[in-house]
């Protein structure tokens, strides 16, 4: 049995803070501790900019191009998955890809809607004087119909996930430490680069948001 590192430390890293911000934004915005959302959002945005980004420029494992398959790949990975024959691979399965990009733009949807998005009191995102009123009250609306849509595709991928481990496949353990067995090597780059990345985009987005 051979393990394989399949992802680098900041897709690992990037993951499980995007997990704990979601949940910090959505509790500092229903009580009220707005400068919190405010700070945070600039965490979480310069996340999802650097992870999109990392999925032109980074690890193989990472790149849109190697883990986005056609719809005909997409039924073969579930017919597959459900006969119990899937073959465990270096990347997101055909069906995860798609799960994967989907968060990502939904993340991508939520931070820009945020950024015109207004409670009417105190705080506004560094866009909504720019924009009319209605405008940014409809921006305000689609912030949380978004977070509502969010929400429910992360109940999919976590049972997605938990059907994947009744079958005794653990994505989560890979997600954690990185290696998967038995899959060919991707090539990998450090880390390291997309963690300095996302802090220089972090700190440019919270001088600009606060
Ligand atoms: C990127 C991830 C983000 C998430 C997950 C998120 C989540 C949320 C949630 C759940 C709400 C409460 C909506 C409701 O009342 O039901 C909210 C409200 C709000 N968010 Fe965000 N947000 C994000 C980014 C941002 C950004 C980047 C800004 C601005 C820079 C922002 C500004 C606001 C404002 C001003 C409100 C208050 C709207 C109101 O009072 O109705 N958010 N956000
Ligand atoms: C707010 C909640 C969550 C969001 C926004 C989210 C988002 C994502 C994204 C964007 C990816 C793709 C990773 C990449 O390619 O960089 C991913 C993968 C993954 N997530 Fe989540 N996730 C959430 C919650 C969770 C939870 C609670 C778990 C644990 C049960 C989990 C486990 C995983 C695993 C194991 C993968 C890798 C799947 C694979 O091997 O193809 N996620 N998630």
């Amino acid at each position: 049995m051979q393990r394989v590192k399949i992802w680098d430390s900041f897709v690992r890293i990037s993951h499980w803070l995007m997990v704990l911000l979601v949940v910090a934004m959505w509790f500092t915005a229903e009580e009220g501790y707005m400068e919190w959302h405010l700070r945070l959002a600039a965490v979480l945005g310069a996340l999802v900019i650097t992870r999109i980004l990392w999925g032109f420029f980074g690890s193989d494992s990472a790149r849109f191009s190697k883990f986005l398959k056609g719809p005909a790949a997409v039924v073969s990975h579930v017919r597959e998955f459900r006969q119990g024959h899937y073959q465990p691979s270096n990347t997101h399965n055909a069906a995860g890809g798609w799960a994967a990009v989907l968060l990502l733009l939904l993340l991508a949807l939520q931070f820009t809607s945020g950024l015109f998005a207004t409670d009417e009191i105190f705080h506004s995102g560094p866009l909504a004087s720019l924009v009319s009123s209605g405008f940014s009250e409809a921006a305000t609306e689609f912030h949380e119909t978004v977070f509502n849509v969010l929400v429910a595709l992360v109940v999919v991928h976590v049972v997605a996930i938990i059907l994947y481990r009744i079958k005794g496949i653990n994505l989560i353990a890979a997600m954690l430490h990185g290696y998967r067995e038995n899959v060919a090597a991707p090539r990998l780059v450090s880390g390291i680069i997309g963690i300095i990345a996302a802090a220089v985009i972090a700190a440019a987005l919270f001088a600009w948001i606060n």
